[in-house]
């Protein structure tokens, strides 16, 4: 089948799909959550409307239910490139790192070694050292370059040895927005039987992902970065996930990936999870199947995001008194900066006075904020695209930057 490769990014026709967009605020904490369309509130709210059960029983909402959750593995099995079958749904994906965690802990031994990474969002960080506490595990740490804030994929060779069990990482920083080169990262890890999950929740909205191309064995992805609702989703092979036996209570499900999901479900928010991909997929005009969709729009957003991204740090360097943090090869939607002489909170609040919304922190970049030493000072400002984000948005942000640090070298001059 010929698709037609339509490229047209129409930023008008995608904003009016989000009612929360109408009060004219300037949305720019995507990388802590999105805002969502019509069609995933709709979709949550139809599901709830159509008359819901609990699953796996013998009538009709029942089977809606069990529907829902079905059609949601199979939206984020296109989303990742993986199988429905692999795909553990949950509340977020804090909650089932430290399940996966627990899980893949069983199978260690006092002596093996894990590796992690200073770039990481502390979910893929802590249920990792506190498991190999619990297992008589070594941790050990890839580095980031402060300079550019890169991951440099060769340290790994030196850090991945016959005992490695379990290589964690990210493919791309929620921080400072550096994407990191997972298939590498894998093709070390592999080679030393070791297994890799990789923290997908800042890629997931940025650009298209493809578990098998990344070489990873579980990635992991939280739908409300990229426009659904309040859920997460690791994504693996049946196969692998069925050698793994989480702690589960007695009369659940055994059956693989229910095995892995505690207690009842967020149905509604299934329906909610496969709109928001359908959403995707459709930001692009066009034709094919749901998958190549997604490829059509991946590419799309990633090139307007690359234009939009470098012209915004372009123009924040521009002021002075404002610094960038990292210079990463490559980034994703999102920017972090911080502003000589004004804590990074009281920028964001005047930011936020002004209606435009940015993070400022550590957005839970634990171990990356403190390697590059701005921790304890109050971390950054954070600032990042979503799909919805028009050109004015940034261009509010940089004028407003500029107006606060003139205003700023005044008042302390
Ligand atoms: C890169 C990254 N990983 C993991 C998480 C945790 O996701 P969740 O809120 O779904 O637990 C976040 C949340 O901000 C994140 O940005």
């Amino acid at each position: 089948m010929l698709i037609r490769m339509d490229t047209t990014w129409d930023i008008e026709g995608i904003r009016s799909q989000y009612p929360a967009l109408k009060d004219g605020t300037a949305y720019l904490d995507g990388a802590g959550g999105t805002q969502v369309p019509e069609s995933v509130i709709e979709a949550i709210s139809d599901a709830h409307r159509s008359g819901l059960s609990n699953v796996h029983g013998p009538f009709a909402s029942s089977r809606r239910s069990d529907a829902l959750i079905a059609g949601a593995r199979e939206a984020v099995a296109d989303l990742t490139g993986g199988e429905a079958g692999g795909v553990i749904l949950g509340p977020n994906m804090t909650t089932l790192t430290c399940r996966l965690a627990a899980a893949l802990a069983k199978t260690w031994a006092p002596g093996d070694e894990i590796v992690l990474s200073e770039l990481e969002h502390d979910s893929n960080v802590r249920p990792w050292v506190q498991a190999a506490a619990s297992a008589g595990v070594t941790v050990r740490w890839a580095r980031v370059d402060p300079l550019t804030t890169d991951l440099p994929a060769g340290q790994y060779a030196g850090l991945v040895t016959e005992r490695t069990r379990l290589v964690a990482v990210a493919a791309a920083s929620n921080l400072v927005g550096t994407m990191t080169d997972v298939a590498a990262i894998t093709e070390i890890a592999h080679a030393a039987g070791a297994l890799v999950y990789v923290d997908a929740v800042a890629a997931a909205p940025h650009f298209r992902l493809d578990l098998s191309s990344m070489g990873a064995d579980f990635l992991a992805v939280s739908a409300y970065k990229w426009c659904g609702p309040h859920a997460g989703a690791v994504v693996a092979s049946a196969d692998l996930l069925a050698t793994l036996h989480p702690d589960k209570l007695e009369p659940s499900s055994d059956v693989v990936p229910e095995r892995f999901e505690l207690g009842t479900a967020g149905i509604a928010n299934m329906a909610g999870i496969t709109a928001a991909v359908d959403h995707l997929a459709d930001l692009v005009p066009g034709e094919g199947d749901r998958r190549q969709r997604l490829d059509r729009s991946f590419a799309a957003l990633r090139a307007r995001e690359v234009t939009s991204v470098q012209s915004a740090v372009s123009r924040l360097t521009g002021i002075p008194g404002v610094r960038m943090v990292g210079a990463p090869t490559r980034r994703t939607g999102t920017v972090f900066f911080t502003v000589d002489s004004m804590p990074p909170g009281e920028v964001a609040a005047r930011l936020g006075e002004r209606g435009i919304c940015v993070w400022s922190g550590h957005a839970y970049a634990w171990e990356l904020t403190r390697a590059l030493g701005i921790r304890d000072s109050g971390g950054g400002i954070r600032a990042s695209l979503a799909p919805y984000t028009a050109e004015s948005d940034l261009d509010r942000l940089v004028t407003a930057m500029a107006e606060i640090v003139s205003g700023q070298v005044r008042s302390t001059s």
